[in-house]
């Protein structure tokens, strides 16, 4: 599966657990370095106004010392762009924030559709204990500001607990 019927290489990247250690409140020393945390296989144009991204991020069904699986989080750097997010399988949580910091969940699940609005950043949270795909439509020119998430990160983690799902503010000091 490299080139799909309208000609468009689809592109996978991979992100291991030795590069998304700083998402985490903590190290689980229990996971390899190169667990496989999330795949994102996307088919990406030239970033002109007009063109259209298509992607399938496939979250593992892992946990960080309890914490769920998640991708790293991002605006876009061009805060005109929006995207549409549709759940093909598994449950998880779609974690928005605005600009003012204020932070919030939708629930994922089979078929669910999620509008993100172009001044949220969005990040996916795998809940459950099977794979979660999502798949994606973005503008081309969209880009991803991953730095503005790191300076002021997403106010809550989101940990499992059985089959209790827990959200914690997270700590001021972070
Ligand atoms: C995008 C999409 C989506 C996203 C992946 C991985 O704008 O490209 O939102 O393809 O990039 O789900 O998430 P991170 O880029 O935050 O790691
Ligand atoms: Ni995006």
């Amino acid at each position: 599966w490299d080139k799909e019927p309208c000609g468009k290489e689809v592109t996978v990247s991979t992100k291991l657990y030795k590069d998304a250690k700083d998402f985490y409140e903590s190290v689980d020393e229990s996971l390899h370095d190169d667990t496989v945390m999330y795949e994102v296989y996307s088919v990406s144009s030239q970033s002109e106004p007009g063109k259209l991204n298509w992607g399938l991020t496939v979250m593992h069904p892992v946990k960080v010392n309890g914490e769920c699986n998640m991708t790293r989080g991002h605006f876009h750097e061009n805060m005109d762009c929006e995207e549409y997010y549709w759940c093909s399988k598994g449950t998880g949580l779609l974690m928005l924030m605005d600009e003012e910091g204020k932070c919030w969940c939708e629930k994922m699940y089979e078929g669910s559709l999620h509008h993100i609005r172009s001044d949220w950043a969005h990040r996916l949270i795998n809940t459950g204990d099977t794979y979660l795909k999502v798949v994606a439509c973005w503008p081309a020119d969209a880009g991803h500001d991953y730095a503005r998430i790191e300076h002021s990160g997403f106010t809550y983690r989101v940990y499992c607990e059985g089959k209790d799902i827990i959200v914690k503010e997270r700590r001021t000091n972070e």
